[in-house]
């Protein structure tokens, strides 16, 4: 997988996702990941990127010929044109299935707006989606990007060791996960649940089931709704 992050603040692209799983994966080689500078694109001798808004207003608009630029640079060595997503609260909002979906692309390029957003002309000329990564307003478009390429990444197979990836997790089943306990049994006077002590494997997964179930239900209701469950999931839950 081939990320290419169009943004006017590169290193902080780098920065975010140069460590941990995703560090270890670009050294590996199992995702590349390119930061392109938008400003390197500018078509004048300042390197200015943005203007005023046409029809008056506050800040400033990114103007369309450097996001351009920048765009048919990384298409260059690409054999059909990639996905291109525009992370704008305006979008779509992330989920797990979509970073599983867009995980199955060879390219994806990301475009980080910032100011008062990007001419519309070149959006409608190279955005093929738009995604927003929750209902808020960030500074701009870099952490957005950082979260889908993290959660895109870990998708991606090779990226998470064995171990890693063979364990349950939140959204499975669109369920959260159950709790983690490790060593010391006694903490604070609080006791690992006994029944992880037990080495009854089977007594184990169901209790963990339960707590799946009983977290998602507290803590996120709405996930029940579309969450796959089995007849016994069912009848713990009316319990
Ligand atoms: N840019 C600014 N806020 C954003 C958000 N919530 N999601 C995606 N891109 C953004």
């Amino acid at each position: 997988m081939n990320f290419y992050v169009l943004t006017l603040f590169p290193e902080m692209i780098q920065q975010g996702l140069g460590t941990s799983i995703t560090g270890r994966a670009l050294e590996k080689g199992t995702i590349s990941l390119e930061a392109v500078n938008i400003r390197d694109y500018a078509e004048n001798k300042h390197h200015k990127v943005d203007d005023y808004p046409y029809g008056g207003g506050a800040g400033m608009v990114m103007q369309a010929a450097p996001v351009y630029g920048a765009y048919e640079a990384v298409k260059e060595n690409m054999a059909s044109p990639p996905r291109v997503v525009y992370l704008t609260p305006q979008g779509q909002v992330f989920h797990q299935k979509m970073a599983e979906e867009l995980a199955r692309e060879e390219n994806l390029v990301f475009l980080c707006g910032h100011y008062e957003g990007i001419d519309e002309r070149v959006l409608e000329e190279i955005v093929t989606d738009y995604v927003s990564i929750g209902d808020y307003v960030l500074t701009g478009g870099e952490l957005p990007a950082m979260v889908m390429i993290d959660a895109i990444s870990r998708m991606v197979p090779g990226v998470l060791s064995n171990e890693e990836s063979a364990r349950t997790e939140s959204f499975s089943d669109n369920l959260l996960e159950h709790p983690q306990y490790s060593r010391p049994e006694v903490w604070r006077g609080k006791n690992v649940p006994q029944v992880l002590l037990s080495g009854h494997h089977a007594n184990i997964e169901r209790w963990r089931r339960e707590q799946s179930l009983l977290r998602t239900a507290v803590r996120r209701p709405d996930l029940l709704e579309t969450a796959v469950l089995s007849e016994k999931d069912k009848k713990y839950l009316h319990e």
